[in-house]
């Protein structure tokens, strides 16, 4: 299969780590749009029409499927970007909400979700944890980790400082949902400020659990062809992706 991931940014480079890491894709290709990221702060009419703009992108590539590997994206598009794709499109809060119910085993679980203001102002996460019956969970919006990501800031006294601002009236939840692709980036201080035993749901690892039940994979792709592209500074997504991703010299 060759699929397409889309990301307001460099965030969704997280989501390809986790399938890059299962091997089960022969190419894929990778659209950051970094010229008018983030989309966190944007509304709903923007989002969709910067969405569909991705779903044409992607149209030059012939792909069997589309990831959208970015939370604001899957919490308020999906719908209107299948309407005019020609292929078919999954979104991470959709496999976020099946991989926290996977993780808990009791429906009164205390769940904290993390998103932007886009992605929490939508409650995704909590129409799809409702349906599934879990009644106990807060949301926030946490749109200040994105940048102390994007400055490679995963530790330390000011994001500290952050958690305590956000998180002073937050018991220690059960478990968390990284509903933003950046948020694993700070998924040990964030254990490290609550508890090593709280949960954390990642927005990669749960589109492979979906996609390991929803697709047949029956081969293993160790090498896959990569592409990346961007609207903005191609060589500012490749600098991180190479680091994120380990990626050798010559990607
Ligand atoms: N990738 C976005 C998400 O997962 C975060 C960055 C943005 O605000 O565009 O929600």
């Amino acid at each position: 299969m060759k699929i397409g991931v889309f990301d307001s940014g460099i965030g969704g480079l997280t989501v390809v780590k986790s399938l890059l890491e299962h091997q089960l894709f022969e190419e894929i290709i990778y659209f950051g749009d970094t010229a008018r990221v983030p989309y966190g702060s944007k509304d709903k009419t923007t989002i969709i029409r910067y969405a569909i703009e991705a779903v044409e992108f992607f149209k030059n590539f012939d792909i069997d499927l589309m990831i959208v590997a970015c939370n604001t994206v899957s919490a308020h598009a999906l719908d209107e970007m299948r309407e005019v794709s020609t292929y078919p499109i999954i979104g991470v809060v959709e496999a976020g909400v099946l991989a926290t119910a996977n993780a808990l085993e009791d429906k009164n679980s205390n769940i904290l979700i993390l998103g932007t203001k886009a992605t929490i102002n939508s409650k995704a996460y909590e129409i799809g944890l409702t349906k599934l019956k879990f009644k106990n969970f807060h949301a926030k919006a946490t749109g200040l980790f994105v940048p102390f990501v994007e400055d490679e800031i995963y530790s330390g006294d000011i994001l500290e400082a952050t958690f305590r601002h956000y998180f002073s009236d937050s018991k220690t939840p059960d478990a968390i949902i990284l509903g933003c692709t950046h948020f694993p980036l700070i998924s040990d201080a964030l254990k490290n400020y609550f508890s090593k035993e709280t949960i954390l749901i990642h927005s990669g690892d749960a589109i492979v659990e979906y996609l390991e039940l929803n697709f047949e994979f029956s081969k293993k792709y160790p090498q896959p062809k990569l592409d990346f592209f961007a609207s903005e500074d191609p060589e500012a997504l490749r600098a991180v992706g190479k680091k994120w991703l380990n990626l050798e010299e010559d990607k």
